[in-house]
Parts: structure tokens; C-alpha cells; sequence
């Protein structure tokens, strides 16, 4: 999945206001050295059906077709009136994540990246991620997205039994994931398999199934993660019975080392990858990155040389389409507090089995050191991370109790 949530902005509200760039580049409590590298998201909605756990922002399709060229011009709009903001700058990596962005049909996929082209520049190698359903008609159709330019497809999976992928709410079965895997393998150098654990009823002997099979696939990389009851969802309403805490790390324990005994190495608290398939999305957003969000409820992070900015754009499709086409797509915009950017580096970077080096936090953040000295020796002192002259890292004890390890860099932090 695209790490980051598509948080809901009020949709009775303007849009935020529209500055000019020099707005943007006034002087402010930061000096930034250097600019990071750049992303770009692209949120697509909709889903065939809504899952009852899902808080993301995902809407059924409902009877008639998607609104997709609509939606496109809307984006495309939504990029124009943003190009001010990263003038110049090169995208290194793209991710259109969802929703269910494998219901837009190839050519339009193949549209959306000839306008991205059009606009900006990208890396030669720039790694473009499209996020894929199993059921979604795949046949033919992944081999069509690999020509659009797309270099790696997410599937998710999830499960590999009927009766969890039920439980779930699912629209596919345990015979459509593994069609949509074996076609993805066929299709792409890269791919990515989702995957949830601690789902209704699921075993422990459960999980090491489902982790055989998808090991079976010989996939690059997997996410994996732990079933969350989000408020707001159908499971919050009738929460379904889930394995205890004590069975989840155990099945945690057991996917870890099945990966790594399949050659995939836990390179974040939730992904695992073949050397050489890490995602540089990711990776991005998680060593504080920028990245421009486009589409409905997408968020971005942009740096400017005397303040790092949030915006949020309109969550609900319709009034996203409208706004975005008027110019307007943005619905809120924040500048991070100088007092919150420690904790928000943290909240990424404490994630990664390598950690964080000391120069890049200055980096990014613009911040000294010292400005983390007092957080950094508690952390040691608890045994969360291991340090060096150069590079700080979290140890198994820091990645089980990594909610422990990041809040002590709030700036209120005891
Ligand atoms: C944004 S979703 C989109 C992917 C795709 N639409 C799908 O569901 O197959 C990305 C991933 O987040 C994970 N996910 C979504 N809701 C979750 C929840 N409540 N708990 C844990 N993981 C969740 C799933 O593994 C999912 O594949
Ligand atoms: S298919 Fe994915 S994005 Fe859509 S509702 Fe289900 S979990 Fe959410």
C-alpha cells in the first residue's frame, strides 16, 4: 500500500487559498541545505465494493461506468495548477495507489503517464507502482499496464483462503489471487503482494499457509500487516473475533522467518524485499521525502527552502472533480510546525531496519542534532535503538515497541 493515509478534509469547507510561489519561498524559521528527492501519488478512488475494514479513501463504483476521462482532466488540472511548487524538479519515483486504481482501463492508465510526461520531468529509471485487485479482469490486462510504462504492480491479496478472504469481505476468491499473481509474474521484473495477518479465525498454521503460497509465487517483495480495526468501518460497527496480541506476534515471528529463510529481508516494519526490489516509493515517504498528492483525499509533503508543507486534497470524488477542474483542488494547507519535525522525521524514518543517518535528519529537516540529543540517549538507555558516530538504528526491541520509540521525539515529550 501507499504508506500514507488519505485523512479526511472537511467537505463543506473552501478550498485553501491560492498563493504565488514567492508566498512559498519567504523567508521562515528554517534553512533548509537541500531539497529532497521528489514523488509524485495519484489517488484513484473507487473499488468494485467497499471492505468492511478499510478506511481509506475508497468508494464503490456503483452501477454505472467510472467517470475516468472526467476524473483525468480533473487531475491533469490538478497537476497544472501545482507545477508552480516544484519548478524544476525531477519525480523519482510514481505511485498510483487507491481504491482500485486496476479498474481504469490501460489506455487511460497510458494517458495519465503521457500528461505526467508532458509536465514534468522523471528519472530514466524512474519506478512507477500501480496498485492492482485480483478479479479486476487481469487477463491481458496487466501485460497492457507494463506497457504503459508502469514498471511494478501491487496486488492485493491479502489471503489465500476463501474463508478469510470472506471474512474480509472480498470481492475475489483464493483461485483469482493466484491467477492475478501468476499473471503479474508474467508480466513485470517487480511486483508486490499485500498481505494481512490476525484476520477472523485465522491460525497460526493459517498464516504459515497463506505465506507458503505467496512465497511459492517467488514475489520480489510483500507487505504484510496486522488486521487494525479502523473507527468508521464496518468492523468497528461489529467487530468480528481476531487472534489474541500474544497469537499475533507469534504470526509475525513466523512471517519473518519464513521471508527471510526465502531470501526476503525485513527492510521495514511491514515490507520485506529481494535485494534490489525494495520500494523507492516508499522508502521516500519514510525517509521524509517529498511528494506531490494528486486525486481525491491525497496528501503531500513539500519542502521549500524555509518550510516544509502539508496539503490535503478534496476527499469526495464529485467535489474533487469540480474544484480540481477550477484550479482549486487543494482543501487544506499547513505549514509543519518547526516544534513537530523531529517527531515527524521519527515517525518514518524509526520504521526502517537501517534507521536514519545523523546528517540526513539535519538534511530534511533543517534542525541541529542537539535538537534530539535528549530523546536519542532515553531511547539508548531503554534499549530502542543502537547508534553510531553516523547512523541510528532500531533494535528488535525498538521495532516491537516502535510507538514506545517514536514518541519520545514529540517536542512535549517527558
Ligand atoms: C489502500 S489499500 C489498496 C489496495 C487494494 N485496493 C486492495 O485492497 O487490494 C492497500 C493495502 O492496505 C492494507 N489495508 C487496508 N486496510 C487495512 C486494515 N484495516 N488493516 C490492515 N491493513 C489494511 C491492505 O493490505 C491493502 O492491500
Ligand atoms: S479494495 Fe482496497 S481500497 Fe478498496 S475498499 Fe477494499 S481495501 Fe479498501
Amino acid at each position: 500500500m501507499s504508506i500514507i493515509s488519505i485523512a479526511s478534509a472537511s467537505e463543506g469547507q473552501a478550498p485553501a487559498p491560492q498563493h504565488d510561489i514567492q508566498h512559498y519561498l519567504r523567508p521562515g524559521s528554517l534553512q533548509l541545505s537541500a531539497l529532497p528527492p521528489l514523488s509524485l501519488y495519484i489517488h484513484l478512488p473507487w473499488c468494485l465494493k467497499k471492505c468492511p475494514y478499510c478506511d481509506f479513501n475508497s468508494h464503490a463504483q456503483g452501477a454505472g461506468p467510472l467517470p475516468e476521462q472526467q476524473y483525468l482532466d480533473a487531475l491533469v488540472a490538478d497537476l497544472d495548477a501545482a507545477l508552480p511548487l516544484i519548478w524544476g524538479r525531477t519525480v523519482h519515483s510514481i505511485f498510483i495507489g487507491g481504491g482500485t486504481p486496476s479498474l481504469f482501463a490501460p489506455a487511460s492508465i497510458d494517458r495519465l503517464l503521457g500528461d505526467v510526461r508532458a509536465r514534468l520531468r522523471l528519472e530514466p529509471d524512474c519506478e512507477i507502482t500501480l496498485e492492482a485487485n485480483p478479479g479486476t479482469f487481469e487477463k491481458d490486462r496487466f501485460r497492457a499496464f507494463r506497457q504503459t510504462g508502469v514498471t511494478r504492480l501491487s496486488i492485493g491479496v491479502q489471503s489465500f483462503n476463501d474463508d478469510h478472504l470472506r471474512a474480509l469481505g472480498r470481492a475475489h476468491d483464493s483461485a483469482q489471487a493466484m491467477a492475478a499473481v501468476e499473471e503479474a509474474a508474467s508480466a513485470f521484473d517487480t511486483f508486490n503482494l499485500d498481505i494481512m495477518y490476525a484476520l477472523p479465525g485465522q491460525t497460526l498454521e493459517q498464516v504459515g499457509q497463506d505465506i507458503d503460497t505467496a512465497l511459492s509465487f517467488k514475489p520480489p517483495h510483500i507487505s504484510i500487516y496486522h488486521l487494525t480495526i479502523e473507527p468508521n468501518t464496518v468492523f468497528a460497527k461489529y467487530p468480528p473475533v481476531v487472534p489474541e496480541e500474544d497469537t499475533a506476534y507469534a504470526m509475525l515471528d513466523l512471517i519473518t522467518e519464513r521471508t527471510q529463510a526465502a531470501g526476503l529481508g525485513r527492510y521495514e516494519v511491514s515490507a520485506y524485499a529481494r535485494d534490489g526490489h525494495r520500494c523507492w516509493h516508499n522508502l521516500n515517504y519514510w525517509q521524509f521525502g517529498d511528494y506531490l498528492g494528486l486525486g481525491a483525499g491525497a496528501h503531500g509533503k513539500l519542502s521549500f527552502a524555509h518550510r516544509v508543507m502539508r496539503q490535503v486534497r478534496f476527499r469526495d470524488p464529485a467535489r474533487y472533480m469540480q474544484e480540481a477542474l477550477r484550479g482549486n483542488a487543494v482543501a487544506s494547507e499547513d505549514e509543519v510546525p518547526r516544534g513537530d519535525l523531529a517527531f515527524e522525521y521519527m515517525l518514518g524514518a524509526l520504521r526502517l531496519r537501517h534507521g536514519f543517518g545523523l546528517r540526513d535528519f539535519g538534511e530534511r529537516t533543517g534542525l541541529p542534532i542537539t535538537a534530539i540529543q535528549a530523546a536519542l540517549q532515553q531511547a539508548e538507555q531503554k534499549g530502542l535503538i543502537e547508534r553510531d558516530f553516523a547512523r541510528v538504528r532500531p533494535t528488535e526491541r525498538g521495532f516491537d515497541f516502535l510507538s514506545d520509540l517514536q514518541t519520545l521525539f514529540l517536542s512535549n515529550a517527558p
